[in-house]
């Protein structure tokens, strides 16, 4: 297997519009960033994702894009950017940037010269349709939903057609059939890459193409049907990955990754990372997010870690794209609640489960992501009404539910509280200062429990997650275990135990194992057949291997060869 810098390389992703407010006005920026620099090499991460920062209306915190050459000004300037990447690179760190292809804002030139007339030159830059008329009535082109709710179709009163918009109504998808389309997007990101940017997560990737627009058969029961094979993971859109490879990422020393939602199976994963596919080198699965019943459940009480099927998830993806491709991994990001509040006991178990967690995850082939606020073990904040959520999925949601439909709001807000991902779009907790230290005005957006969980209360405490999230990422980048944690194999462990979460890794003749109790039980640990262990590392300070690991124990363990 080829050996790369990113395949080596810690990742950290950052919620620009959350992290930290470098200028008090209430809204995470760039000199925010430039500011908390220190604390991420401190941290040891070496590649930074930063989450959109061009100038949008912000109906989708900036993946809503109106200039994608511009810095919107509530983030900063381009200057900003590069003294960013200029402070990043001197003290080792990566930066990528999110490349948001799929759809632009409303608000970009491009779509309001398309919606003036049927003949613009811009028409064709988007999906416009013909309304059709059934039973008399006027009616979407076809009957697809879209991700935040409704329709994937807005009609336009002025040249009365409709545009395609998966996401909110303020983003209309782009049509990547048109030439000129794909010739703009590999001018803009020709454009980043000159900036000196070290690589691209791809926004929404796998929706770059649509299936033919014909209505969908399944989901009898929905007016709109959430039939995401209409518009995800297309052959097509392997192709436009190839011209954008060919025209721009192959020219550069970059990384790109890919968000490949829509239930992208383990072969997807392989076309888009394949190196002889020359498409894109790595994609976030969304696979291990729906493990806790976290849709599902409409009260915390329901979510449940089901184990078995995340050891299910985890082995079918380390195994199945090991030397044909490559993994990102991570928890969770940007768009699901707080990692603790879904496979975490933050009331009982804050340190030991948090620790447990990081331990399952960072010990995996590919290349690690944490979510800013991860390292610290931070939970949701408490919702209290419509009123404290800002993201546009949960706004159109409960316009439509409760106000058109008239669904019961308490029975709503209970489950956008679980759900909503505004949890990870709360605010960094940074101390227990007023609003967790995050600015010295009202923040945009609501906060978690800054007075329990802050990064000054843990920063210099040997026993807090954050030193423990130092050791593992100093343990990835160290000579003697990087070879096997970064290019070792997989093996999945006790697949069918319902509480333990076990795999070995192994590399020459090195073998690393894992081992973690998911639960909040003392569980019998199942005979480990090798004589001389060493543990490396472990949750609980000073353990030996015991035939029984405690509440959330977790261990890595080496296995020295025998005589
Ligand atoms: C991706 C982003 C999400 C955004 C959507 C539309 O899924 O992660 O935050 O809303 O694309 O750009
Ligand atoms: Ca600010």
């Amino acid at each position: 297997m080829d050996k790369n810098w990113w395949k080596e390389a810690f990742g950290y992703q950052i919620y620009l519009r959350s992290f930290f407010d470098g200028n008090n006005d209430g809204i995470g920026d760039l000199p925010g960033i430039i500011a908390k620099l220190p604390y991420l090499a401190h941290l040891g991460v070496n590649l930074l994702w930063i989450c959109p920062f061009y100038t949008s209306p912000m109906d989708d915190n900036g993946y809503d894009v109106a200039n994608f050459y511009r810095v919107a000004r509530e983030y900063g300037t381009l200057k900003d950017l590069r003294s960013l990447i200029k402070s990043a690179h001197q003290l080792q760190m990566k930066v990528i940037i999110d490349l948001v292809l799929n759809h632009t804002s409303d608000e970009h030139p491009w779509f309001k010269a398309s919606r003036k007339s049927l003949n613009n030159p811009y028409r064709d830059y988007y999906i416009w349709k013909k309304p059709r008329i059934i039973d008399g009535q006027q009616t979407e082109p076809t009957n697809w939903a879209s991700f935040f709710g409704g329709s994937c179709w807005e009609f336009d009163v002025r040249t009365q057609e409709y545009y395609m918009k998966i996401f909110s109504k303020k983003m209309p998808d782009l049509n990547w059939e048109n030439p000129k389309v794909q010739e703009e997007m590999v001018q803009m990101a020709t454009w980043w890459c000159e900036q000196g940017i070290d690589g691209f997560r791809i926004d929404a990737i796998s929706h770059l193409a649509k299936a033919e627009f014909v209505d969908s058969d399944l989901f009898p029961d929905h007016e709109y049907k959430p039939d995401w094979s209409k518009y995800s993971n297309l052959p097509r859109l392997h192709d436009y990955l190839k011209l954008l490879n060919k025209r721009v990422f192959s020219k550069y020393n970059i990384v790109t990754i890919g968000e490949v939602g829509g239930n992208a199976p383990v072969s997807e994963g392989i076309a888009y990372t394949n190196p002889k596919n020359h498409e894109l080198n790595m994609v976030f699965n969304f696979d291990h997010n729906w493990c806790n019943n976290a849709w599902g459940a409409q009260s915390k009480k329901e979510l449940s870690t089901d184990v078995q099927q995340l050891k299910a998830v985890f082995h079918k993806w380390q195994t199945g794209l090991y030397g044909q491709g490559w993994n990102a991994i991570y928890w969770l990001n940007h768009d699901q609640p707080r990692l603790m509040s879904q496979y975490g006991d933050p009331e009982h178990y804050h340190q030991e489960s948090a620790k447990m967690l990081a331990t399952v995850l960072y010990f995996m082939g590919g290349t690690p992501f944490i979510y800013n606020g991860e390292e610290i073990g931070m939970t949701n904040p408490e919702f209290k009404s419509i009123a404290d959520f800002r993201d546009v999925s949960i706004i159109n949601q409960y316009e439509i539910n409760v106000k058109r439909h008239h669904q019961d709001e308490q029975a709503f807000l209970a489950r956008a509280a679980l759900t909503s991902r505004d949890n990870a779009r709360s605010l960094m907790q940074w101390s227990d200062q007023a609003d967790g230290g995050f600015s010295l005005v009202k923040p945009w957006n609501i906060i978690g429990d800054y007075h329990k969980i802050n990064v000054a209360k843990q920063i210099n405490d040997p026993q807090s997650i954050f030193t423990y999230y130092r050791r593992i990422i100093a343990l990835r980048k160290s000579d003697q275990y990087r070879d096997v944690l970064v290019y070792g194999t997989y093996e999945g462990l006790w697949m069918e135990h319902p509480d333990l979460f076990a795999y070995m890794r192994s590399y020459a003749h090195q073998r690393l194992l894992v081992i973690a109790n998911m639960t909040k039980k003392t569980v019998a640990l199942p005979s480990i057949p090798y004589q001389q262990v060493k543990i490396i590392l472990a949750n609980y300070e000073g353990r030996q291997l015991s035939p029984a690991l405690l509440p959330y124990e977790a261990m890595l363990i080496q296995i020295e060869e025998e005589d």
